[in-house]
């Protein structure tokens, strides 16, 4: 039974021999797979039958604008065809959405047809064709997947007048640690905030706002 799970230490090898394999001259150095490992390895997955290793994604995190990387994606020529990719590519995208990631990005060449078929089916927009994006005059297209639809609360602030939750909706929500918005308005001052942390969010956003 093939298994997908968080890469160990052990599992190095194996990843970079496949990477080497489906990449050729175009995969990472070891020296960078490993570097990538000691800086976000919760991020690597592996697909094994038994002990064998058939696949692997690599993904990354930029916690500034909590954007996820699907950094690089591989499975042996031996198991394709079976939706490992997929399976792959959709628990990456569960982890990073798990760590909060609002959305999701990846580049992949304009002509491979089974890995964009895989993107496009969960999702990933971006068809624009940019050229020598990794300096290394070949096309490459960037494509993302939003993730994460967040409640937000709606506070009206008066001045004077305390806090007053005013009405909860639900909005798409792109920035991480700040009020979305803050309105002022004749009668106090919306805030929007995201939900989840409200507490924390709305004295600082108080000060903000006043
Ligand atoms: C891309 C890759 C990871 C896909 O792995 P896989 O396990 O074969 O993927 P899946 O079995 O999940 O199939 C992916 C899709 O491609 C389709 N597909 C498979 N081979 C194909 C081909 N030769 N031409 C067109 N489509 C193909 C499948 O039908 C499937 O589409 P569907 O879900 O609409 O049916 C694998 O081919 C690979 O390692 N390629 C080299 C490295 C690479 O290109 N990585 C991606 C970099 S962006």
């Amino acid at each position: 039974m093939i298994t997908i799970s968080q890469a160990t230490l052990e599992d190095l090898e194996g990843i970079i021999a496949i990477e080497q394999h489906v990449f050729n001259t175009d995969s990472y150095p070891p020296f960078v797979v490993r570097q990538l490992f000691d800086i976000s390895g919760h991020y690597f997955l592996v697909a094994k039958d038994q002990n064998q290793i058939l696949g692997y994604a690599i993904g990354g995190l930029n916690t500034e604008l909590m954007q996820g990387w699907l950094l690089s994606l591989g499975v042996h020529d031996k198991a394709r065809g079976q939706g490992l990719g997929k399976q792959l590519t959709e628990k990456i995208i569960a982890v990073l959405k798990n760590a909060n990631a609002k959305e999701v990005a990846l580049t992949v060449y304009p002509d491979n047809q089974s890995a964009l078929n895989i993107y496009k089916n969960l999702g990933f927009k971006g068809d624009v064709v940019l050229d020598n994006y990794f300096l290394d005059h070949e096309d490459r297209i960037v494509m993302t997947l939003e993730l994460n639809w967040y409640f937000l609360m709606v506070v009206q602030i008066k001045r004077g007048a305390g806090v007053e939750i005013k009405y909860n909706y639900c909005l798409r929500y792109y920035h991480y640690l700040r009020p979305i918005r803050i309105e002022s308005l004749k009668n106090g001052t919306h805030c929007y905030y995201r939900k989840r942390n409200l507490r924390c969010y709305s004295s600082a956003a108080y000060k903000k706002a006043f």
